[in-house]
């Protein structure tokens, strides 16, 4: 471990079975006008709706309503959900949903009074916050992101066809977060394995970089394991709270910044997946299952040893009598089979990406270079008909 660093991550987490009784504690510390915002309508159909509601008024807050983020939140949405908060002088944002409401609700909070253009301070110039922000809450009902627990936050801008994630500072960060595993069991099986893959991604991310001996791959390592173990339980079964509770603690710990502390790290495939999916619009998830393969291929030999690793550490491959290439490439191929045993997208074009698109999609590629190799434009090009 040869980083230095300052870890601090200030949400406080309610998880389990009733967790949603701590909101009424949550809302005694903030204003009272709340701006409850939620997707499409999964949230009514589950009945959460109801319940957040209910809580709301028992607490005298009043209620102002901000529906329809939609999954990938865009830029034009964000602009109407500031002029909402602004317009109702609202003291604080409710997000109920899954990572796109929780990362819309982030640029919101710091959009509302923001001086200037908040998509170019921060999604383009990637500035720190230095005015007025909004506090914000979480109440998760789909699992990946980790949204839940960090400043992260995703908008795409059709006007300029990006997608880009700024990390905001700890007050962004939710103030506090409520997690009930149950409230999982109505996913779409698309979209829970898409949100499997999201989580494994993030820690590959992570732990695919650097070379010294780091707790933080460790304990990667570790959630790795747990995340494989439960998975295969919950695609078979899933309302199995142990796997489904696993799970959703696995992903907050994947993506709150523990795991990157004191080393490098990649994010390669989600900078590809981010460019597939502002031209396909695709589940966030599936366009980084969709493209790691080839990636990983095309990094292997320049990340050896911990691929290595990965494979005798993950998923038990033996590694005697073997060459180092072998073994790297046998724990590939496992996490290939896990991939495909979860019904996960493997390719580019069920996502409705076509060749004549690959030109746009690299244009659109950021290139970071903590990675074991940084990739050209010709190598993202590459990359992406290999995942056609
Ligand atoms: O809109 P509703 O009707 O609520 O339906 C949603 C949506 O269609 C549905 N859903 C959520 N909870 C449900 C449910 N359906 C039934 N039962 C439930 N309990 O699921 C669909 C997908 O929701 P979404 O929030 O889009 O999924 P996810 O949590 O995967 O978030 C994806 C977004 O997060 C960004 C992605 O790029 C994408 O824009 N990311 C955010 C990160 C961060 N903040 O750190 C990091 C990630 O790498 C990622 O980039
Ligand atoms: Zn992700």
């Amino acid at each position: 471990m040869l980083g230095q660093f300052t870890f601090y991550n200030p949400t406080r987490l309610h998880f389990g079975r009733d967790a949603l009784q701590a909101l009424a504690g949550e809302l005694a510390n903030v204003g009272p006008v709340v701006q409850f915002i939620y997707g499409k309508g999964s949230v009514k159909k589950t009945g959460l709706y109801d319940q957040v509601i209910a809580i709301l008024n028992a607490a005298g807050k009043t209620i102002v309503e901000d529906p329809g983020v939609m999954p990938n939140p865009t830029y034009a949405k964000v602009k109407e959900g500031c002029a909402i908060a602004r317009d109702n002088q609202v003291d604080f944002l409710l997000a109920v949903g899954g990572g796109s409401v929780c990362d819309y609700a982030k640029a919101v909070a710091a959009g509302t009074y923001c001086p200037e253009d908040p998509w170019q301070k921060y999604y383009e110039r990637d500035e720190a916050v230095d005015h007025r922000v909004l506090p914000i809450g979480c109440i998760l009902t789909m699992v990946g992101t980790g949204s839940e627990m960090n400043g992260g936050s995703v908008i795409t801008n059709h006007d300029v066809d990006l997608k880009v994630g700024h990390v905001f500072e700890a007050a962004l960060y939710p103030k506090f977060a409520i997690l009930n595993p149950e409230w999982t069991y109505t996913l779409p099986t698309y979209q829970m394995v898409a949100g499997f893959y999201d989580i494994m991604c993030h820690i590959l991310e992570q732990y695919l970089s650097g070379t010294d001996d780091s707790t933080s791959d460790y304990l990667a390592e570790g959630l790795m394991r747990s995340l494989v173990q439960s998975t295969f339980v919950a695609v078979k079964e899933p309302t199995n709270y142990e796997a489904r509770s696993n799970i959703m603690w696995t992903s907050t710990w994947a993506l709150n910044t523990l795991i990157a502390q004191g080393k490098s790290t990649d994010w390669m495939v989600h900078m590809i997946g981010h460019a597939v999916g502002t031209f396909t619009d695709a589940t966030h998830g599936m366009t980084l299952a969709a493209v790691s393969m080839a990636y990983y291929k095309t990094i292997l030999q320049a990340g050896l040893p911990r691929f290595k690793r990965f494979a005798i550490a993950v998923w038990g491959v033996d590694p005697t009598g073997k060459s180092d290439e072998a073994i790297a490439l046998e724990g590939l191929e496992a996490l290939r089979q896990w991939m495909n045993a979860i019904g996960l997208v493997m390719n580019l074009r069920d996502l409705g990406v076509t060749p004549d698109m690959i030109p746009a999609i690299t244009k659109a590629t950021f290139i970071l270079d903590g990675g074991y190799k940084t990739l050209t434009p010709d190598d993202i090009t590459a990359i992406l008909h290999a995942s056609l």
